[in-house]
């Protein structure tokens, strides 16, 4: 399978949202003076990665999600456990985060080390590497502003119920975005994140095995597809590891596939493809569907906005010298 590679060569600038007094300090420029090397460093660290490894794009921009909405985009996902504390991650590894993404984080941070030692935040470099990674697989550019500090907190507890499931409905999805300020248009446009990466068979063996009392499998998916899948799911107790494609059209293209997907029953995961179902989230997948400008557009917009999504700055934080580890032990 190809991956279109759409190098950074010709960015659509999309302007700024109004600044909220909470992300006041950080700006694009912020590094300009103390690590102006910065951009370069991120975009060649992800430009490499991306190559070797094409799923390290979705991964990145999964991690960098659930950074944000578990206490704020502060890199507390990055956080190793240790005897005193178990962190985010441990949490996160039982939702399939991927090692990749972990990776490419890190190695910027020791090119960073190098030339601007102390200087650049891990959440900064997970913000930044995920838009660069998005352009890269053919999504929009949107401006990230810089200066997040580093989180001093990641705790495994707080993760449960700051992350969305698949089986939630739409309406506990509305709320759930609407809680942390995000509309339903919100909502679906960050959905289409789903229009790149795949998904274990467990998170959607429900809709092939288990759909309802009448019937095991979903009707609403394209008879074929849902074939397909129960294939390749038959042994998903045995070998976990099994994942489809989320875009099964073109999943290494950032592109509004995702929303095309969805009223063909082509979509993989039972909140995919509720979406489609609801009258208030129809209107946006049907606008998308069409209107790849506009998914862009919002979609560039909601992650600007997600990028700032209670972030610490000043000595709310630290700049971590090793992603994984708060400065200072925690017990
Ligand atoms: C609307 C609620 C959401 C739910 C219920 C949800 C759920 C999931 C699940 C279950 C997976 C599969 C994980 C696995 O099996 O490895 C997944 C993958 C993914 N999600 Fe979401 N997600 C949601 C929203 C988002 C948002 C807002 C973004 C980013 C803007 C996002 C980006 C991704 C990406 C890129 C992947 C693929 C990861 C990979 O290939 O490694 N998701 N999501
Ligand atoms: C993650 O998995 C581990 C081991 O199976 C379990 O102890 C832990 O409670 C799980 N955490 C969550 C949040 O599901
Ligand atoms: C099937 O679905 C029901 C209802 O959602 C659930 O309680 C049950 O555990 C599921 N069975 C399997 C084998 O996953
Ligand atoms: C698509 O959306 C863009 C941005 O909202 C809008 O300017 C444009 O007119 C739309 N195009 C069509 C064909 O409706």
């Amino acid at each position: 399978m190809a991956f279109p590679l759409h190098f950074l060569l010709f960015p659509i600038m999309i302007t700024s949202l109004p600044i909220s007094p909470i992300d006041s300090k950080l700006t694009v420029g912020y590094y300009q003076k103390t690590c102006p090397n910065f951009e370069k460093v991120i975009r060649e660290t992800v430009t490499s990665k991306q190559i070797t490894s094409p799923v390290t794009a979705a991964g990145t921009l999964r991690l960098f999600f659930h950074d944000c909405f578990v206490d704020g985009c502060d890199a507390s996902v990055l956080i190793a456990s240790n005897s005193f504390n178990k962190a985010e991650r441990e949490a996160e590894i039982n939702h399939s985060l991927s090692g990749d993404a972990f990776d490419v984080v890190t190695h910027a941070k020791t090119h960073l080390e190098l030339s601007c030692p102390g200087i650049v935040s891990c959440a900064d470099i997970l913000a930044q590497a995920t838009r660069d990674l998005v352009v890269m697989v053919g999504g929009p550019f949107y401006n990230v502003r810089l200066g997040r500090k580093d989180g001093m907190v990641s705790k495994l507890e707080h993760v449960e119920g700051n992350l969305p499931e698949v089986k939630h409905t739409v309406d506990e999805l509305v709320d759930f975005f609407g809680q942390r300020g995000f509309s339903i248009q919100e909502m679906v446009a960050l959905s289409g994140g789903h229009t790149i990466g795949f998904s274990h068979c467990k998170e959607f063996s429900d809709r092939l095995f288990n759909f309802s009392a009448t019937t095991p499998t979903d009707p609403d998916i394209y008879p074929k597809f849902a074939d397909k899948l129960k294939e390749m799911c038959a042994n998903r107790d045995k070998d976990t590891s099994m994942s489809a494609f989320n875009d099964v059209m073109t999943p290494g293209k950032f592109d509004n596939m995702y929303y095309q997907n969805l009223p063909r029953g082509l979509g993989l995961l039972a909140t995919d493809h509720a979406l489609v179902k609801d009258p208030r989230t129809k209107p946006f997948v049907d606008l998308y569907a069409v209107n790849q400008t506009a998914f862009f557009h919002d979609f560039a917009h909601a992650m600007e906005k997600l990028s700032v999504f209670e972030v610490k700055t000043g000595r709310k934080g630290e700049v971590r010298r090793k992603c994984d580890l708060f400065n200072s032990i925690k017990t």
